[in-house]
């Protein structure tokens, strides 16, 4: 199949009271194991890459990887960037055969997030790329990006209708007191903005930090219109628990590829999980 149309996948997932997956991929095997987990469950899914794995990698090498699975998967699958505040790497990524981006340019002033916002809409859109837009600031690490507890807002529901009126994106992540990394006490979420946020825009709303929250949070936030949801440390872990914990066991075995493949069940599993508890099989 060829790479599948975010925006559709997302419009379908927030009529169905469900939400796609977005997991963060690393290398050529977790990228393998989204995808497999993906068809086991006949789920839609969405790989989605840190603007720090594009330049580690390169885009040719992740687009040759994603276009292989995806060509013999028998489910939608999106690739997407994720927070990027640099055009260029936008561009570079969206000319490689991403089908998605985000545009990250929430730091900015309002206004010049959204004139930001739009110059990528507007890049996106003449190649049928879909487009995500931040608005307030999302707390934690994600990556290269750092935001200070003291640094983070929420977003304004006023705000909010007036940045999706102009920007017109496909997806929209509002700060709503989920956090990026792992969560240090319970996360605050901000239910009732969420609530009056999804009521009042057009474009269905991404859920950033999924990894930590409680199984009810997810299931409130995809009730409430979350329609995305990112998941990206849970791979790191296990991406690192399944070497070690493999290694540690058999510490007299060197075969490279047993440890791959445990590193590839530990991923996969915590993928199927997530995909069942965001309501997402079956909806390939
Ligand atoms: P976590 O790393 O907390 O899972 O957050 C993922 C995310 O929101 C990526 O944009």
């Amino acid at each position: 199949m060829p790479l599948g149309n975010m925006s559709i996948m997302l419009s379908r997932a927030k009529d169905g009271g469900y939400a796609v997956g977005a997991f963060n991929i690393l290398d050529y095997n977790s990228t393998k194991a989204v995808v497999l987990a993906a068809e086991q469950m006949n789920a839609p899914v969405i790989i989605q890459t840190s603007a720090k794995t594009v330049i580690y990698w390169g885009t040719s090498a992740i687009i040759s990887w994603v276009q292989q699975l995806a060509d013999t998967s028998s489910v939608p699958i999106a690739l997407h960037l994720d927070h990027c505040k640099d055009l260029d790497l936008i561009k570079e990524c969206i000319d490689a055969g991403w089908s998605s981006v985000m545009i990250d340019a929430s730091s900015k002033p309002f206004d010049d997030n959204i004139s930001l916002s739009r110059q990528v809409v507007k890049m996106a859109r003449s190649k049928y790329v879909t487009v995500e837009a931040e608005l307030g600031a999302i707390v934690g690490v994600e990556d290269d990006i750092h935001v200070r507890h003291q640094d983070a807002h929420l977003a304004d529901p006023e705000q909010a209708i007036e940045f999706c009126k102009k920007v017109e994106p496909d997806c929209f992540a509002p700060a709503i007191g989920t956090a990026h990394g792992i969560y240090k006490g319970v996360p605050k979420i901000a239910y009732d903005l969420l609530e009056e946020i999804a009521a009042k825009v057009a474009p269905p709303i991404a859920l950033h930090g999924g990894t930590g929250l409680a199984d009810d949070v997810f299931k409130k936030c995809i009730s409430l219109g979350c329609a995305k949801v990112n998941i990206s440390t849970q791979l790191k872990y296990a991406f690192i628990d399944g070497f070690v914990n493999y290694h540690n066991a058999n510490n007299t075995e060197y075969n490279p590829l047993k440890v791959i493949d445990a590193q590839f069940d530990e991923l996969k599993v915590g993928i199927i999980e997530n995909i069942n508890l965001f309501g997402s099989a079956g909806k390939a």
